[in-house]
């Protein structure tokens, strides 16, 4: 049976840095305690417009097929995960698949969140191993600059996310020890309401109000230290499920590349694993929470900066709102 590998990553960051010091002037918060709350500096924000979910995930993709030495023409299917499309329909994907003309190609956008890139890793996979599709692109993109609360009321939130783009070519592998070895995907709508955005939406009578917008229930609420504990309990939970399923030990993972909430988050994960702290990847401090965008992003870095080599075992994982959470583990 052929698995997905990974032949190409790219990213893509909007122009625009947005540092702590300039939040300062919006709200009351303080370079000092971003930093020691979440590790974050900096983070990046699209021009309106001009960079958008699909855009700057077409710019990460070009990059993620060059590097695979593949044309745009070799993709078979798209896989978009964001929770910030363009529009509320049509989704991203088909958005992308238009500025990287592959029309009549089928683009199937992700609401995962958060989790978003690993959903996607795993859904490509399926595609490839039922032999239905030999290559598939797989995009986490994110605009989360413009839904962002900027005063002082909306400062828990607004001072992690950041906007971006990332992209992973797969293609079909006959060999055994390469490519996505094994995925769990998982959710619990329980939770839903610790980590949203209710509007707009189709809950209520009307999708947006104008008291929707005056109470703030378009901006993303999250109950924070509760996210945080559950994301420090099914970070390491998701890890060990991959090796239990593919007999592997944690010693044997090169590479954890989690999803980049905060570094607390990151850190935490490492000391409950017991890995080396040079064994998990983070990047937090330049660009934020990039939601579905995160995990590409990191990938991209870690492979520019030599931290993933041919035969690498990496590992991939995420949690977010839904709440959902889940692991892919990769032979590079
Ligand atoms: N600047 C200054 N002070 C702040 C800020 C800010 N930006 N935000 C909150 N505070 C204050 C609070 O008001 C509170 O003040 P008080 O003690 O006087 O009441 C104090 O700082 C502590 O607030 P906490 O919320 O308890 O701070 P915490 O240490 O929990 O950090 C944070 C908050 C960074 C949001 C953390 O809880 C976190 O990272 N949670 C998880 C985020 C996450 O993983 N999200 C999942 C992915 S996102 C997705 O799926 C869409």
């Amino acid at each position: 049976m052929p698995r997905a590998s990974i032949a190409g990553l790219g990213k893509y960051l909007p122009k625009r840095i947005v540092t702590n010091h300039d939040l300062e002037k919006w709200m009351d918060t303080n370079d000092a305690w971003i930093r020691e709350r979440t590790g974050i500096e900096t983070r990046h924000w699209a021009e309106p417009g001009k960079e958008t979910a699909a855009s700057m995930g077409a710019e990460a993709a070009r990059q993620a097929l060059k590097q695979a030495g593949l044309q745009t023409s070799d993709v078979d299917f798209i896989v978009f995960a964001t929770l910030s499309p363009e529009y509320t329909f049509p989704g991203s994907g088909c958005l992308l698949g238009d500025m990287l003309g592959l029309n009549g190609v089928g683009a199937l956008d992700i609401r995962t969140q958060c989790t978003g890139f690993v959903y996607g890793l795993s859904v490509a996979d399926q595609f490839i191993r039922s032999g239905m599709y030999k290559t598939v692109l797989v995009v986490g993109g994110e605009v989360q600059s413009t839904a962002l609360n900027l005063t002082t009321e909306g400062r828990d939130v607004a001072v992690i996310f950041g906007d971006g783009a990332g992209a992973a070519v797969l293609t079909a592998t006959d060999d055994e020890n390469k490519g996505i070895l094994t995925s769990n995907l998982h959710a619990d709508g329980k939770y839903a309401r610790e980590l949203f955005c209710e509007a707009p939406g189709s809950f209520g009578e009307k999708r947006v109000t104008h008291e929707m917008i005056d109470n703030g229930s378009i901006y993303p609420y999250m109950n924070g230290r509760y996210v945080f504990k559950h994301a420090v309990t099914r970070f390491p939970e998701s890890i060990l499920e991959t090796l239990r399923a593919t007999g592997y030990s944690k010693d044997d993972i090169d590479l954890i590349i989690p999803h980049q909430a905060n570094k607390r988050i990151t850190e935490a994960v490492q000391q409950r694993l017991d890995v080396a702290p040079e064994k998990v990847f983070s990047n937090i401090h330049k660009y934020g929470n990039t939601t579905a965008a995160s995990i590409p992003i990191a990938m991209t870095e870690a492979m520019e900066e030599g931290r993933i080599r041919p035969g690498d075992l990496v590992c991939t994982v995420a949690f977010g709102s839904g709440f959902t959470w889940g692991a892919n583990l990769i032979r590079f």
